[in-house]
């Protein structure tokens, strides 16, 4: 059967009826690609699987959601949408309410959003609302005005949005037989860490899992609340998907810790960088730096033992790397081979760089 979308593929375990209209792309369904290389460097026993949500059609995880909160709009009879977003939540939304037919309206904190996700809410012809402030200066302001103008907040703090986006657990489970034994996230607003354990649950309890996974949250250390304990007033880091201070999940995300068992912890932008670079070189996977906290994080844990030889982890890879082509290119620093059109040139240039 032809896939179309994950409420479709999931309606009995979404709120949705048959006379609900759907707003999807054809996401969810994404790769759950098993690494091959890095366990062997890290030299430990473990299976490592990234869930590539890069892949879906706007380049991130936030799609799952997003098909369920603009579905939901739609039905309730709303005309315009309206996010704060560090990036991706606000392609997302320009994208379905676009296909739609209704208007997004998303704030971004000024010069902090990387390039191709700024592209994607420009040419789905949302309405940009930069602001001269973080994120969660952005989220309090939508907050509030969606009392005085008539918007449908569409942030994972409509509860429609986890609903969609704990379905990736259960892709996860039926890909493997059952749950993993670690789950590892890049943690901001601790939406998606939410979901997936929402979803582990359902599963768990409908006897479709054997087991849950402990649920590890991992941030950058410049944006590291759920580290520190306490709510962060000016968040920085090259992640700038994930530079959070305030998070909307803040009571959602602390009983995930306590009832799977997990924990959270932090990573220095280098060690995000490096294993954004890692996994590029060695797996042939890129995900945008925000999304390689989860493998970093993974890493550290692997080879300090917190994570246990023998074990299955997935990482998931919250965004693509094209998102973010800047922070990608100031990584490389192999110079580029500039010749003439002919074939001696290439033949030296390929000769002196085997
Ligand atoms: N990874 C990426 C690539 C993200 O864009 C986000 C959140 C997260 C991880 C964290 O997910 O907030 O559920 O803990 N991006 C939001 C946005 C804030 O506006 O696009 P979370």
């Amino acid at each position: 059967m032809r896939y179309t979308g994950l409420i479709n593929h999931y309606r009995d375990r979404l709120p949705v009826d048959d006379s609900t209209k759907l707003i999807s792309l054809g996401e969810g369904n994404t790769p759950l690609i098993q690494l091959e290389n890095i366990p062997a460097l890290l030299n430990k026993n473990v299976d490592i699987y990234i869930k590539y949500e890069g892949l879906n059609p706007t380049g991130s995880f936030k799609d799952r959601g997003m098909t369920m909160a603009v579905t939901k709009a739609v039905e309730s009879g709303s005309k315009a949408i309206i996010c704060a977003s560090t990036g991706n939540t606000s392609a997302a939304a320009a994208a379905y309410a676009a296909r739609a037919g209704i208007k997004a309206f998303v704030l971004i904190p000024e010069g902090k959003i990387a390039l191709g996700k700024l592209a994607q809410a420009m040419i789905h012809g949302a309405v940009i609302i930069q602001i001269k402030g973080n994120f969660d200066d952005g989220m309090r302001l939508v907050k509030e005005v969606a009392d005085h103008a008539p918007v449908s907040i569409v942030n994972s703090i409509n509860p429609f949005r986890l609903q969609g986006q704990k379905t990736a657990a259960f892709e996860i489970v039926e890909e493997l037989g059952d749950a993993p034994d670690y789950h590892c996230l890049p943690v901001g607003n601790a939406g998606n860490i939410s979901a997936h354990w929402m979803g582990y649950k359902e599963y768990f309890d409908d006897r479709k899992a054997g087991k849950k996974p402990k649920m590890v949250g991992y941030q950058a250390a410049g944006a590291a609340p759920f580290v520190k304990g306490a709510m962060v007033d000016n968040p920085d880091t090259v992640a700038t998907a994930i530079r959070i201070g305030h998070p909307q999940s803040w009571d959602l995300a602390h009983k995930v810790e306590t009832e799977s068992n997990g924990w959270f912890d932090s990573l220095t932008d280098e060690e995000i960088l490096s294993a954004q670079k890692l996994l590029t070189e060695q797996e042939g996977i890129f995900c945008e730096p925000a999304s390689a906290t989860s493998l970093a994080g993974a890493m550290r844990d692997i080879n300090n033992g917190k994570i246990a030889e023998g074990s299955t982890i997935v990482c998931t890879l919250t965004g693509h790397g094209l998102k973010d082509p800047d922070t990608a290119i100031s990584q490389c620093t192999d110079e580029m081979i500039n010749i003439n059109p002919v074939m001696d040139e290439v033949r030296d240039a390929i000769l002196n760089n085997m």
